[in-house]
């Protein structure tokens, strides 16, 4: 068994894009910049937004983040979109999801000027990624390819089964798999809360990506031995051993997959940081004018 250490990986790929950012900074006058919204204070969102801040500034990238209450109004959110997107000095835009429930994440999304749209989460960048054509992936799947590519991890011809269709990781993922590419070249199966026998899926699968968002859900009864294991989970539970005052625990059963794996990603130190990388890459890809 070996650990897909995001951790090494991410620094090794964040000391590159710090490298480049310093080249832009010296061609261009200025730092690739990155606006981030947040609408409330969802814990989990915190967390995530403070980290991608945090990060671009460790890189030598400007960054910005607009703070809204959640009585926000849609008009007044998509307002702020538009002027973030008429805005020369701003290279990539991500408003962290989830949103309230009385604004429409699509009609927000979907507001993004696909330039900026660093997340990949618009349609046109969607649509460019089933086709194979420049775009900003979408920073999680984007991190888990880049962690395969870190390791020489060769998925031609692999059986790749991906648990969860959201938006921003399964779905994104299926494709991405299937693509001809490297990594891609999957045979890929996506599986979701309606597929019938689950776990007799997974158990063919030689590559695992588990998206859906439920602690422990992936037991070692479910893998095939010698499968590559991907851990998105992020499931945080409240523990008075830690000193944020919460415990991280992944879609995979750990300690129970683990010996039975080639590689596995941990919680934490996986995926999570590779989506940051992500996400950074995107933005400078855009200050360069990479992809548009
Ligand atoms: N919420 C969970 N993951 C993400 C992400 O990658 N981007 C944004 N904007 N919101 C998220």
């Amino acid at each position: 068994m070996n650990i897909l250490d995001g951790k090494h990986v991410s620094e090794k790929i964040k000391l590159e894009i710090a490298d480049q950012a310093a080249a832009f900074l010296h061609d261009a006058g200025r730092k690739p910049h990155l606006v981030a919204i947040l609408v409330g204070n969802d814990g989990g969102s915190e967390t995530y937004v403070a980290s991608k801040m945090k990060n671009c500034e460790k890189v030598g990238f400007q960054s910005s983040l607009y703070r809204f209450d959640t009585t926000v109004s849609e008009n007044e959110l998509l307002d702020k979109v538009r002027e973030i997107n008429a805005d020369p000095g701003v290279d990539g835009l991500i408003v962290q999801l989830p949103l309230p429930k009385h604004i429409d994440p699509e009609k927000v999304t979907e507001a993004i000027d696909p330039k900026k749209d660093v997340d990949g989460f618009h349609p046109i960048n969607l649509g460019r990624m089933v086709r194979n054509l420049p775009c900003y992936l979408p920073a999680t799947p984007y991190g888990i390819l880049l962690m395969l590519q870190a390791y020489n991890i060769d998925t031609a011809g692999k059986h790749c089964v991906v648990v969860g269709r959201s938006n921003i990781v399964g779905m994104p993922m299926s494709i991405l798999m299937a693509r001809n590419a490297n990594p891609g070249n999957c045979t890929v199966t996506l599986t979701h809360s309606k597929t019938r026998d689950l776990k007799e899926q997974v158990l063919q699968a030689d590559v695992i990506v588990a998206a859906i968002g439920k602690k422990n859900f992936i037991t070692a009864d479910m893998v095939k031995p010698g499968a590559v294991v991907i851990d998105v989970g992020i499931n945080r539970e409240v523990s008075d051993q830690t000193k944020s005052g919460y415990k991280l625990y992944g879609d995979v059963d750990f300690e129970n997959v683990a010996p039975k794996s080639s590689y596995i990603t941990p919680v934490p130190g996986g995926v999570g940081l590779m989506t940051i990388v992500g996400l950074l890459k995107n933005t400078l890809a855009s200050a360069r004018k990479e992809i548009y």
